[in-house]
């Protein structure tokens, strides 16, 4: 496990680079992955709000882009502006598990509580397909 400390800090300054003009809701994430590289993001918005993406796939697409396919996951960051941690949403649940067996995501807040998850606690059950 790299050093949860770091790692919280590194989310809490991607949530500061965060575009959240509608929710004022700004969030942070870092994405390690196995290489031992650390992908930051933040959530971005947009005024059709459908578009907005949140800071765990800003994270997420930002390691594949520069990793490639084989990218994995091997721990997870998460920064939320709220008083108890929150875990992430089932879309950004379901991105993650492609990218990574099992893995554990810890989640932050303001007053600095942290839980931490694996992602199969998560998303139990998820499809495995073989191709
Ligand atoms: N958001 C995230 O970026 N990650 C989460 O885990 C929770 C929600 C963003 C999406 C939106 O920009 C704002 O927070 C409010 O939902």
């Amino acid at each position: 496990m790299e050093s949860l400390n770091e790692l919280i800090e590194i989310a809490k300054s991607a949530s500061k680079k965060a575009y959240a003009p509608y929710s004022k809701f700004p969030v942070g994430c870092v994405v390690v992955t196995n290489t031992g590289s650390r992908y930051s993001g933040c959530n971005i918005e947009n005024i059709s709000f459908g578009l907005t993406i949140c800071a765990e796939r800003a994270a997420v697409f930002k390691a594949i882009s520069e990793e490639g396919p084989e990218m994995k996951i091997v721990q997870v960051v998460l920064f939320t502006p709220t008083d108890v941690p929150i875990t992430p949403c089932g879309a950004c649940r379901q991105v993650l598990k492609e990218f990574g067996d099992d893995f554990e995501i810890s989640c932050i807040c303001e007053t600095d509580q942290v839980i931490t998850h694996s992602i199969n606690e998560l998303l139990p059950k998820s499809p495995e397909i073989k191709l």
